[in-house]
């Protein structure tokens, strides 16, 4: 069975994430809303902040310890080229029970053996990139896993979206327009040819927010039916 997906994300009122600047308070409040019991990072969006997190000491290549009714949700990273290596901090920082990556049969080895030393636990899903599809079967499968909440960028979102994944898509307007011709959106994926994939979403929840923000969160009707 396939987990219930949330898309969360702060843009500007022309639906851009570059140049914009998101009260991290806010959209954190809102998506602590939900109780997620996986969160699923983008691997470039983690890959921005590892600049700022500490190197690895020896602990890293301890077990971690478990403790029973740990409510936190799992941090879920799709990293099929084995980019990341910040995932002590990723662990610290304290807002997920653990965390775990996302790979494929293209993986290089180098990297299963990595996480393996680090007591990272991987799923394998996928030829090239992560199958999220499959991928998101055994979350919910193996890990329990009913809700994830997306925390990424335009790439996953639109891979996510294009597959037919999403249930949900919530947007924090933030009252700011950028344009731009190749300006990151929160949807980017290759071009349709015709109507018929356009998604329709039906409208859940509106509020204004501190600083003439509005939050809207949309049901996903999975596709265009009335073509
Ligand atoms: N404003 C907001 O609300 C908000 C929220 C989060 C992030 N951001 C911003 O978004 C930016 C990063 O976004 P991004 O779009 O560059 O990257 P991203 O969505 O964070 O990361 C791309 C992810 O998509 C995966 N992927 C790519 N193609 C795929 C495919 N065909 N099938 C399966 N998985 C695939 C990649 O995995 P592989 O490595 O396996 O390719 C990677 O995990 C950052 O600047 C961050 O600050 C903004």
């Amino acid at each position: 069975m396939l987990p219930r997906v949330i898309l969360h994300n702060e843009v500007s009122v022309d639906g851009r994430m570059d140049w914009i600047s998101p009260d991290i308070g806010i959209f954190y409040e809102l998506a602590s809303r939900w109780k997620e019991d996986a969160t699923l990072a983008g691997c470039d969006t983690i890959l921005k902040q590892e600049k700022e997190m500490p190197e690895e000491d020896d602990e890293v290549f301890e077990p971690q310890k478990k403790k029973s009714g740990d409510k936190r949700p799992l941090l879920v990273i799709p990293d099929s080229r084995g980019r990341v290596r910040k995932w002590h901090a990723l662990r610290k920082a304290g807002y997920w029970r653990d965390v775990m990556a996302l790979c494929s049969h293209s993986t290089p080895m180098t990297y299963l053996d990595y996480l393996r030393k680090r007591h990272i636990d991987h799923v394998i899903a996928g030829t090239d990139h992560v199958d999220l599809k499959a991928a998101l079967e055994v979350l919910n499968a193996r890990y329990g896993v009913g809700l994830v909440r997306v925390d990424s960028g335009g790439t996953l979102n639109g891979v996510l979206l294009r597959a037919g994944l999403v249930d949900e898509v919530s947007v924090l307007f933030n009252p700011s327009l950028v344009g731009g011709m190749s300006t990151g959106s929160f949807f980017r994926a290759p071009d349709l040819m015709s109507k018929e994939k356009v998604i329709n979403l039906e409208l859940i929840h509106v509020e204004k927010v501190k600083g003439d923000r509005v939050w809207l969160r949309y049901k996903v009707v999975r596709w265009n039916t009335t073509l």
